[in-house]
């Protein structure tokens, strides 16, 4: 009935998570609350480096996008289970450090580095930068020059792959922000002039063909298309590129129907791509490299809010109000994202009740759902939106001076805080007399 392995209803009718009772989470720690199941991130984190092991030698590094979840605790438990870190911004990689995550398992993105950025990650001593695009390069390498530092890079290529569609145009990539096009030359002209900056090291290229994909075709089209870039560069330039990026974007599930691919086997149909690809273009097995956010911390997250004002406005909708929303959990707002919704108080209960889940922001479109069911609602009860441990709590904001939730991380029974509710005078800490 519910989303993800970690939920349950135990004997009194309450949603569990990670074994315990959401309602006393609720009463202990206060809602809105945000609450991470950290033995299912462990979990997922294990199964992808796994499954590289069983499939691929284990010659590859599986990154987490922090963008999907970035505070001290997540990074620690990254850092924990041997993975890489994708960091977007100086805020992500300054967490990472703050929480001992190493260095130089660290990789820096953004189409629009600043010098700051691009100054900090070089004197944190990261592992590379995925340098988006020339003015980067020329940047990047004036910086290396002038503190005589040899920095490795890749390319983020546009390899042309439409993942949302199932002819993969491949023109229709090519208007995108991010990245080099291949059908240009562009890619091909930042390649040669990377081979010509001293101090830079382009050690492989990267690409990204979007986020919550549930069919592995894309991803194996991107892998050929990379790697038959990799087979052109190394006859141009005499030079073979051994490492290669596919990026994040694997599925996961938000509506009881949805099917996302186990990663297990999202790493098999991968790999086997990319050795078929290798394979028919007489290249050597690239060191590989993924970099998912959301299907690590998004089906171990949930949000629980206490339902207040229910207003049935006859033979329309009801609207039910809770005490979040687009500030904590923007992506209906944004995206029009599904969720899946339940009364925690009454989990077991058949959800025939069709609600509209707003919160409380003075916007009309502050909405966490429409026309979703759920189980008859009173004010004062639970509300659980399930499946929000990924692009949540990263994408909140105090819009309309509203503190941002708790975090509480679930572990073997237990449940530990992992970022404080903010407070009034924290929305304060920086206003000016
Ligand atoms: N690598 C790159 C270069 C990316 O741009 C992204 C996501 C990822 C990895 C991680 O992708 P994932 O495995 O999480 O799908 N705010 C949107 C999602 C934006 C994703 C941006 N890039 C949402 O809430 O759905």
């Amino acid at each position: 009935m519910y989303v993800s392995e970690n939920l349950g209803v135990n004997e009194r009718g309450h949603l569990t998570f990670g074994g315990l009772d959401t309602l006393a989470l609720a009463k202990e720690y206060g809602t809105p609350l945000y609450l991470m199941d950290e033995d299912l991130i462990r979990k997922n984190c294990r199964a992808l480096l796994d499954a590289f092991g069983k499939y691929y030698d284990g010659n590859a590094n599986v990154s987490y996008a922090s963008k999907a979840l970035s505070c001290v605790a997540i990074c620690k438990i990254m850092a924990e289970e041997g993975m890489h870190l994708d960091v977007v911004s100086g805020g992500e990689l300054f967490t990472a450090l703050r929480a001992g995550f190493p260095a130089e398992r660290i990789h820096f993105h953004g189409n629009n580095k600043t010098e700051e950025e691009l100054r900090f990650g070089l004197d944190s001593k990261i592992d590379c930068f995925v340098v988006d695009n020339l003015y980067e390069l020329e940047r990047l390498e004036a910086i290396a020059a002038e503190q005589d530092q040899q920095v490795r890079i890749y390319f983020r290529i546009k390899p042309g792959v439409d993942a949302h569609t199932h002819s993969f145009i491949r023109t229709g990539q090519i208007d995108s922000k991010f990245g080099l096009a291949l059908e240009n030359g562009e890619a091909e002209e930042a390649v040669a002039r990377a081979l010509q900056c001293r101090h830079l090291t382009l050690a492989g290229l990267h690409c990204h063909i979007g986020s919550q994909i549930f069919d592995m075709e894309p991803f194996a089209h991107a892998a050929q298309i990379m790697i038959a870039f990799l087979a052109q560069i190394r006859r141009q330039h005499g030079v073979t590129l051994g490492e290669l990026n596919l990026g994040g974007g694997f599925g996961i599930r938000y509506l009881p129907e949805d099917d996302p691919v186990e990663l297990d086997e999202c790493i098999r149909l991968l790999t086997q791509a990319v050795k078929a690809a290798c394979d028919a273009e007489g290249f050597p097995l690239p060191r590989l490299g993924i970099e998912p956010g959301r299907s690590i911390v998004g089906p171990a997250g949930i949000t629980l809010y206490t339902v207040g004002a229910i207003k049935e406005i006859k033979g329309i909708r009801t609207y039910v109000a809770v005490d979040g929303g687009m500030a904590d959990n923007p992506r209906y707002a944004l995206y029009q994202s599904p969720y899946t919704l339940a009364i925690a108080d009454r989990a077991g209960d058949p959800r025939d009740f069709k609600a509209t889940v707003v919160g409380r922001c003075c916007e009309s479109g502050d909405i966490l759902q429409e026309h979703t069911m759920i189980q008859a609602p009173r004010p004062g009860d639970v509300l659980a939106v399930l499946a929000t441990g990924a692009y949540n709590y990263s994408m909140s904001s105090n819009y309309n001076r509203i503190p941002r939730p708790a975090m509480v991380l679930v572990s073997q029974g237990r449940a530990r805080v992992a970022v404080r509710r903010e407070t009034y005078e924290d929305l304060l800490r920086n206003d000016c007399e």
